[in-house]
């Protein structure tokens, strides 16, 4: 097993925790930091010092910053090391609350930290949670190669597509969970999110007239999740399982032994310049971005559609990006 330094940015909030308790219970890591404002609902530090008894090897630390720091002025201890920095950090939608609002906020956020991540751990990868991913990503991605950095270190984490798709086939077919594993490509929001279920041998199963119902049921469970809550919140612990999902993935390629999972990254396997799909990491990040593979005459309609909504989200990204040097 391999020693690695994690950091989970945004560590006390509804994800972070127990993202942070998952990564803490990971093999591959022998530090974590949880990063979060003094502000957050538990202190950082509190969050660390209940992680630190787990009969794990990793050292568990926490960090609470006031709102108005900036990352790059006080967080080098925390992130100095860090091969993986996990960003569930950001504000949710509030009713109401138009778009491009919430991405100037959370941008703002990422943004904050990432640049910190530029400067104090160059070589990590940055995994974001944080959302709309379809537009911070390429915001964040622009903003890491400015700085000369490699972009195949930037990740856009989408794996609670995959977790939900899979659990959706199994409940559907009834094949064990554990053999499913069902590709989820295009972005992390609405009609972008696209399961290729003819891609699994159980999701190959099942009828046409049944999918279009199964791919609607992938895209609206977060906000079956949100209704659920009551307004007390999003999808915390499934997007903690998935996220540390992505987490494990990113630490096994850098230890030499490679991982394929979906996630949104900078891509060419499409003519948009961001895009979910199968990827494989390895010692640098992301390794490889795989080909989309054989679609379905139901998912090659569902793409040619998704594909000028998820344009216009990496243009507000990207616009983002050009807008806040
Ligand atoms: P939360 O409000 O419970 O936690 C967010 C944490 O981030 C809080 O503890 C807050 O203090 C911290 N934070 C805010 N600004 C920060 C900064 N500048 N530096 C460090 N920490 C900061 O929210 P929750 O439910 O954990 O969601 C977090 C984010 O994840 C939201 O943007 C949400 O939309 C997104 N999300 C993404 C999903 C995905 O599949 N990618 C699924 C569900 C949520």
């Amino acid at each position: 097993m391999a020693n690695y330094k994690v950091c989970v940015v945004g560590g006390a909030g509804g994800i972070g925790q127990p993202l942070s308790l998952l990564m803490a219970m990971d093999p591959n890591v022998s530090e974590l930091c949880v990063y979060d404002l003094t502000l957050a609902m538990v202190p950082a530090e509190g969050v660390a010092a209940d992680l630190s008894h787990l009969n794990h090897k990793a050292v568990v630390k926490g960090y609470a910053f006031d709102k108005d720091d900036r990352a790059i002025d006080k967080a080098e201890e925390c992130l100095t090391g860090c091969s993986l920095v996990l960003i569930p950090a950001g504000v949710p939608r509030k009713p109401g609350q138009d778009r491009k609002d919430l991405l100037n906020i959370n941008a703002g956020i990422a943004k904050n930290i990432v640049e910190a991540c530029a400067k104090f751990c160059p070589d990590a990868v940055v995994a974001l949670i944080v959302n709309p991913v379809n537009s911070v990503v390429p915001a964040m991605c622009e903003l890491w190669k400015k700085k000369g950095l490699n972009p195949k270190k930037i990740v856009g984490i989408t794996t609670l597509d995959c977790v939900r798709a899979e659990k959706f086939v199994h409940e559907v077919t009834g094949q064990p969970v554990g053999g499913i594993s069902i590709p989820v490509i295009g972005g992390h929001a609405g009609t972008t999110i696209l399961p290729l279920f003819s891609q699994d041998a159980a999701g190959a199963t099942i009828p046409a007239d049944k999918v279009p119902d199964l791919d609607k049921k992938v895209q609206d469970a977060g906000t079956v999740v949100v209704a659920a809550k009551n307004g007390k919140g999003s999808a915390t612990l499934s997007m903690a399982f998935a996220g540390a999902r992505l987490g494990r993935a990113v630490l096994s390629g850098l230890a030499g032994t490679p991982v394929t999972e979906c996630a949104y990254v900078e891509s060419t396997i499409t003519d948009l310049p961001y895009f979910a799909s199968k990827v494989t990491f390895g010692k640098d990040g992301v390794e490889t971005v795989h080909d989309l593979g054989p679609l379905s005459d139901y998912e090659k309609g569902r793409l040619e559609a998704l594909k000028p909504v998820l344009k216009e989200e990496i243009a507000a990204g990207l616009e983002y990006a050009a807008a806040n040097e």
